[in-house]
């Protein structure tokens, strides 16, 4: 079985567990909680997550009595530790005795403690005491044998990404200071000359607060920048002592799958696994699309590396307006479908729900009701099967389609004073769900990642793009592979100038195209017509006769490509909508708007077949039900509220609604996939 860090400290298992958080019990539950762990078959559970305010009450003094009762507890049991820093939420004396941590939001508010995560990211006092609280976790538990992992501090950036008070005003010039070198680079690159923005010393630069009108760009983009990477100092500053203190013990942070505020590539780079929470809502038909991307992009952070689930809910949150609960087997399916993209674990949010504070009616893996509940008897069956499918730890997979993701076009494409208000991630997840729709395999990448194993890439929105980066993408045609750029690509550069050459920068050499002018589509509205006169708009070519577009046109010239559909409507009437170039010994295309669904799914089909790239053939395909491979197992999941009957390549598959069942090779032709569950040799606990 390979081997990951992820596994290392918990061999021959798969992660199963979740936030376990006894200091809200007294300890005769403790033993019902281990008696029950027990019985679900939990491997790991995350300890400490919120427990600063009781591991140190007060300033410089420490409690950790509890914390090392219920660690022997857990040890005695044969359950790993994912052990938190415990510095996710600062405790009430240091709000009292060192307000200057908290935190002030863009219009001037400084928020209050009380709730949780109420620091600034760049408060040194926050820091200090949370590395002290960090090194002294590392003394104390670091030579453990339960200890499998450190989880530093908590969701970093969940409520507070942003903080707008004086440390952080200074900390963000000491940051331009060190990427610009002199105030002139600085008045070049934020383009100062314009509205009268010219500085003479970096003293004068602030945050970009509340303003008159539309902040300066640069300014604005620098500030996400900033401020993902004081965060990301934090979790390094943590990181340090505990990795000083323990070399052997893997360190992570829980992500949020694709999360605005932190560039989670940047974050990736930092941690020795990927971790992710992911709450997909279960009224929503696109959840299970909406988490096929979340699991694809938290592979791909670490190219391929097994990550963990680290939370999700058995059933509803409580942060939503209303809280639609899973529905039986939608929690195993949802679980199942993280493994088949790469988890080598599978964690809730929490062991036991809460009877006081504020997430008292959120789920969790033993509820209110106790464990005669349909929640808990699906925990104990999810438990065993992860049991039988140890054998998956550590495999990956080997992709043959990229879809670039980049945040500062994410960054970019929100603000103000832009052409359009184009929505990046639902642009990228239209295309991301176009591939998994069709059970293809999709990582993501940097536009500089290393893209010499992709026969396809795609490259949706990417409108903030370096020369490096724009380089490296021509490589993918002159080795033979296919290009796919949208619309809203390469029009800006690093600095958020207008790129120069034009939009599209070096690429008009490779798509044969440039762009003279941007002409979005209206918003349709609920009813989906446009709110004004012009209708949602068409293309006709070689995705068919006049099908479907939004968000997007322009008027391309097309200097050295074939056009393969035009624009049916508009000002825009002929221009070129898609184009395609025998680029290298590749192909490179062009697409200047939005196809709808099933356009786009026609189009990816065709990119694909291009290609050599080959979905599994299932029959009927269905908007619910997904089929991937990982090692080799198949997993074929079934998101729907129907059952689903069909063939996966030639092999009968018979679901239930929210069903799943993992075969140990691809359904052969002819065969019956209902017999065919896997049962892999049971691992001995650890
Ligand atoms: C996140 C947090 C948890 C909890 C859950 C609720 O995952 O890390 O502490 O608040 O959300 O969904």
């Amino acid at each position: 079985m390979p081997s990951s860090p992820v596994t290392e400290h918990v061999p021959g298992r798969l992660w199963f567990g979740g936030d376990y958080n006894p200091e809200q019990w007294p300890r005769e539950v403790w033993d019902d909680d281990i008696r029950l762990m027990r019985e679900a078959e939990v491997t790991v559970v995350t300890l400490g997550v919120f427990s600063w305010a009781l591991l140190e009450p007060e300033e410089g003094r420490f409690d950790f009595e509890w914390l090392d009762d219920i660690v022997g507890r857990l040890h005695a049991a044969g359950i790993g530790i994912d052990l938190a820093t415990a510095t996710a939420s600062p405790p009430p004396w240091m709000v009292r005795d060192y307000p200057d941590i908290l935190p002030v939001t863009v219009d001037g508010t400084v928020l209050s403690g009380g709730s949780r995560q109420h620091y600034s990211p760049s408060s040194s006092t926050y820091r200090r005491f949370a590395v002290r609280l960090a090194s002294r976790m590392a003394e104390r538990y670091g030579t453990h044998p339960a200890l499998v992992a450190w989880h530093v501090g908590n969701e970093y950036g969940c409520h507070v990404s942003r903080s707008f008070d004086s440390e952080s005003a200074e900390a963000f010039r000491s940051w331009l200071k060190d990427r610009y070198t002199t105030i002139d680079r600085l008045n070049d690159a934020w383009g100062t000359s314009f509205w009268s923005q010219h500085y003479t010393s970096f003293e004068q630069v602030d945050v970009p607060k509340v303003a008159p009108s539309t902040r300066n760009p640069t300014q604005v983009i620098d500030f996400d920048r900033f401020s993902s990477d004081a965060l990301l100092d934090l979790f390094k500053a943590e990181a340090e002592v505990l990795r000083a203190a323990t070399p052997g013990i893997p360190v992570t942070t829980n992500f949020m799958g694709p999360f605005q505020p932190l560039d989670y590539w940047k974050w990736a780079r930092e941690v020795d696994f990927v971790s992710d929470d992911s709450y997909p809502d279960p009224a929503d038909p696109d959840s299970p699309a909406t988490a096929a991307l979340s699991r694809d992009l938290m592979r791909s952070l670490r190219y391929g590396q097994p990550w963990i689930l680290m939370e999700q809910a058995t059933s509803a949150v409580n942060w939503r307006r209303r809280n639609a609960p899973k529905p039986a087997g939608g929690n195993r399916a949802l679980s199942l479908q993280a493994v088949a993209h790469g988890a080598d674990g599978i964690m809730y949010f929490q062991w036991r729900q809460s009877t006081k504070g504020a997430e008292k009616f959120h789920s969790a893996m033993v509820p209110h009701a106790g464990p005669s509940t349909r929640i808990f008897r699906e925990v104990v069956a999810l438990g065993a099967e992860l049991a039988d499918l140890a054998g998956v730890t550590g495999t990956r997979e080997s992709n043959r389609v990229a879809i670039v993701f980049d945040w500062d076009s994410w960054w970019a494409l929100d603000q103000d004073a832009m052409p359009g208000d184009i929505d990046y991630l639902a642009i990228v997840k239209d295309w991301h769900r176009a591939f998994w729709r069709l059970d293809i395999p999709v990582d993501f990448v940097e536009p500089t990642s290393d893209l010499s194993t992709y026969d396809l890439v795609v490259v949706p929105a990417l409108v903030v793009a370096s020369d490096a980066g724009l380089s490296n993408l021509a490589t993918v045609p002159d080795r033979g592979g296919s290009l796919v750029v949208t619309f809203q690509t390469a029009i800006l550069d690093p600095e958020l100038g207008v790129q120069q050459g034009g939009y599209l920068g070096s690429l008009q050499q490779v798509l044969g195209v440039s762009i003279d002018e941007f002409a979005p589509l209206a918003h349709p509205d609920e009813s989906g017509t446009a709110p004004d006169a012009s209708p949602l708009s068409s293309i006709t070519g070689c995705l068919g006769k006049s099908v479907e577009i939004s968000e997007w046109s322009e008027f391309v010239s097309v200097a050295d490509a074939e056009v393969l559909a035009t624009f049916d409507e508009g000002e825009v009437v002929g221009s070129a909508a898609i184009t395609r170039r025998n680029a290298g010994s590749g192909v490179a295309w062009y697409v200047a708007t939005h196809p709808g669904r099933p356009a786009l799914r026609e189009l990816a089909r065709l990119l694909a077949s291009e290609s050599g790239v080959l979905a599994p053939d299932v029959e009927p395909r269905s908007d619910s039900v997904e089929v991937t491979k990982r090692g080799d197992l198949t997993f074929v999941v079934n998101h729907g509220n129907e059952p689903w009957a069909g063939t996966i390549d030639g092999g009968a598959v018979d679901l239930a609604a929210h069903d799943a069942v993992v075969t140990a090779a691809a359904p052969a032709p002819g065969s019956d996939a209902r017999t065919e569950r896997s049962q892999p040799a049971r691992q001995p606990r650890p």
